[in-house]
């Protein structure tokens, strides 16, 4: 097979914070993919490094009187310490903040000059006296200079929807240092991006590199009209690089983040006698990048335009994933569910969430969901109790006497599960994880027939059968070790396990081809613990803050003003409108799938007493009837009853928010409301 160059990233995770749960998801992903990579015997490498600059480290150093550099220097300890927990192996962890990302910033910057990029405007922004600082959007609340609503965000009203400057606010507020913002003017550099329109639709749409879903995403909402101007530079004081030909001002921290990945892979190319163009400016590299959905953008277009700007190599795929929900909703700090990487690993094994995200992790870019009771059960029921559990009920039968002199007759089972190596190899090069544990654990349950078949524990007990009891196990071990082969970009830990069980190191992937006879096997350790369901309830008790007041003020930073932009408000109705719409309180009694429909579920409502309607709702991508049996809802009592095709008459509506697909999330009343009780 030809051997691959490929250069791996995940997201340069900001210094500003440590990794959570959330954030694993991606590093987890990239690593088993680069892990898959290596295996494979490609010369796969990964890099990464923590993103350092911006207005947030910078503050932070100040409140907590030390140094920006000082500060940084912690969180990467933090940060490496973290991913080292969860198995997570870099070929190079690096810093935005190094004299390798430095030197590859100059020549990009000059690229953008040359062809006549950049430009200068003069902008007003607020400036924090006390804190000495400009001011971005988020750091300014004020009065809504056209409705007069207080405590509104430096860009756009939450009442009105009014689109603003923050230099356009009423009594303005630094959020910093509460003191009152001045108008300073600035002068700052924008690349005008539009210039590279032709390119980026031509890139973003037919070069292969995005999925679907991104492309048209992309083309929907940005490359239908022209590009706005990016601001690159940040005027003193700012935590970043100086700009060259720009003395007193900054590059703003997203134009160094990206060339960070460059940076990290120069670190290594010196530290391992490489020449860094055979990376970035070689055809022969491929280069994957993995990102969450939230930085599309940066990644997609602007990333692009850069590298194209100054001839470097384009990525080859930028691998997109949605963001984690725990138990259905967002990580919350009140609710436990905002788990930090250092938390996790207080209570539970790391190899269970690498599993669990691996099963759930697919090329798409819709959200995950972490539910605890799925966690456990999958952890115990695959993990253990079907692959583990093949080589703890047989090793210790053959403990004395080891593997068969030969490779006895399996019925094929070992050639079948050879050769579901190349689809499961398939699944993992396109991400498709969730695939690659399918068609495994599919594998591990025909092994798990085969012993139940053999039934060793019976052999064992009659003295003529000892040579078929060698043979039986020794099947299960070989079929362990090849789903131990398969498996092993997920549990790097379990791998070497193994490895030391048979005292012979996995190596390539096609080592799932080879059988193992004629040798004693190592003594045989306990491989892997089941879930204790205690353990996990425990993590999310330590990691509900201490302060509920601060907490949920923490789950707020949604309130970002996103979802009314989306959906700007209806026009004016008068109270009498809003009278004829009968809201009751309704109870679910009863939910169920409507067959053939993949929104609907049929509802079963209570007003009360014999008091019951049918409604049909399309919530079924966001609820299971289990979630909904029992619980209050808010309903459209007196809708004219609807007929909706094949699948009958709707006598009603319940009321929901959110954009539809997973996220939609049903009103309830608070506790003590009673069904039938209007809503007004
Ligand atoms: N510093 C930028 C990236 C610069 S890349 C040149 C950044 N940092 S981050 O720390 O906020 O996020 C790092 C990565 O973690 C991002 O890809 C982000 O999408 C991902 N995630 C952060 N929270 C997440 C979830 N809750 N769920 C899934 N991924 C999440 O963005
Ligand atoms: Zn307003």
């Amino acid at each position: 097979m030809n051997q691959r160059r490929i250069l791996v990233t995940s997201a340069l995770p900001y210094a500003n914070g440590h990794i959570h749960i959330g954030h694993l998801v991606e590093y987890i992903q990239t690593d088993i993919w680069v892990r898959f990579q290596k295996l494979r015997g490609h010369d796969c490498r990964y890099m990464c490094a923590d993103d350092t600059h911006g207005t947030a480290i910078m503050i932070r150093a100040q409140k907590e009187g030390r140094s920006e550099e000082a500060l940084i220097a912690e969180m990467s300890e933090a940060h490496q310490r973290d991913f080292a927990g969860f198995h997570i192996e870099f070929d190079n962890y690096g810093s935005t903040n190094s004299e390798n990302s430095k030197k590859h910033c100059s020549p990009i910057w000059q690229a953008l000059r040359d062809k006549g990029l950049v430009k200068e405007n003069e902008i007003e922004q607020l400036f924090d006296v006390e804190a000495n600082t400009f001011l971005a959007d988020r750091f300014v609340k004020g009065t809504c200079p056209k409705c007069k609503a207080v405590n509104q965000n430096g860009d756009s009203c939450d009442v009105c929807g009014a689109v603003y400057t923050p230099a356009e606010l009423i009594d303005p507020v630094s959020i910093l240092s509460g003191t009152t913002p001045e108008v300073r003017k600035a002068v700052h550099l924008f690349v005008e991006i539009e210039s590279l329109h032709e390119f980026l639709n031509d890139w973003t749409q037919n070069s292969g590199a995005l999925q679907k879903e991104i492309s048209n995403y992309l083309k929907g909402h940005f490359l239908g009209e022209p590009l706005h101007d990016w601001d690159i530079s940040r005027p003193a004081p700012y935590f970043g690089f100086e700009i060259p030909d720009a003395p007193g001002n900054y590059w703003y921290v997203w134009f160094d983040a990206p060339i960070g990945y460059i940076g990290s892979t120069q670190d290594w190319c010196d530290a391992n006698n490489q020449d860094i163009k055979d990376w970035w400016w070689s055809e022969d590299c491929e280069i994957h990048h993995f990102i969450g959905k939230d930085i599309t953008y940066f990644h997609t277009l602007f990333w692009p335009a850069m590298l194209k700007s100054a001839g470097i190599q384009l990525p080859t795929k930028v691998h997109i994933h949605g963001f984690l929900n725990v138990n259905g909703e967002k990580m919350s700090k009140s609710k436990g569910t905002f788990v930090q990487a250092a938390t996790y690993l207080e209570h539970l094994n790391p190899s269970y969430l690498r599993y669990y995200y691996a099963s759930k992790l697919t090329n798409k870019v819709d959200d995950l969901d972490l539910n605890l009771e799925e966690f456990v059960n999958k952890i115990n029921s695959d993990l253990v109790g079907k692959l583990v559990n093949l080589a703890s009920r047989t090793a210790k039968f053959i403990k004395d006497v080891g593997l068969s002199a030969t490779y006895p007759d399996d019925d094929g089972l070992f050639a079948d599960t050879a050769s579901a190596g190349d689809e499961i190899a398939e699944a993992y090069e396109e991400c498709d994880f969730n695939k690659a544990m399918r068609l495994l654990m599919a594998a591990a349950d025909k092994a798990n027939e085969f012993v139940e078949r053999s039934a060793p524990w019976k052999l064992k007990k009659e003295a003529d059968k000892q040579q078929e009891l060698q043979d039986c196990c020794t099947i299960a071990l070989n079929l362990f070790r090849q789903l131990v082969v398969y498996i092993s970009p997920v549990l790097p830990v379990l791998a070497a396990q193994v490895d030391e069980l048979f005292g012979k190191a996995i190596k390539h992937w096609d080592d799932s081809k080879e059988q193992q006879v004629g040798y004693q096997l190592n003594e045989f350790k306990h491989l892997m613990q089941r879930v204790d369901p205690k353990a996990v309830e425990a993590m999310i008790n330590d990691s509900k803050s201490a302060d509920e007041e601060i907490a949920e003020k923490q789950d707020a930073a949604d309130d970002d003003g996103s979802a009314l932009e989306a959906e700007p408000l209806a026009e004016t109705c008068t109270f009498d409108d809003f009278m004829k719409v009968d809201l009751r309180v309704a109870r679910v009694v009863n939910a169920e799938e409507v067959k053939k429909s993949k929104k609907l579920l049929k509802l079963t409502l209570s007003l009360g007493g014999d008091n019951t309607r049918t409604v049909l709702a399309g919530i079924k991508t966001a609820y299971t009837p289990e979630q909904l049996i029992g619980r209050l809802v808010v309903m459209v009592a007196n809708l004219a009853p609807r007929e909706m095709g094949k699948f009958g008459t709707s006598e009603g509506m319940v009321i929901a928010a959110g954009p539809g697909g997973e996220d939609i999330w049903l009103l309830s009343p608070d506790s003590g409301a009673k069904p039938g009780q209007r809503v007004h």
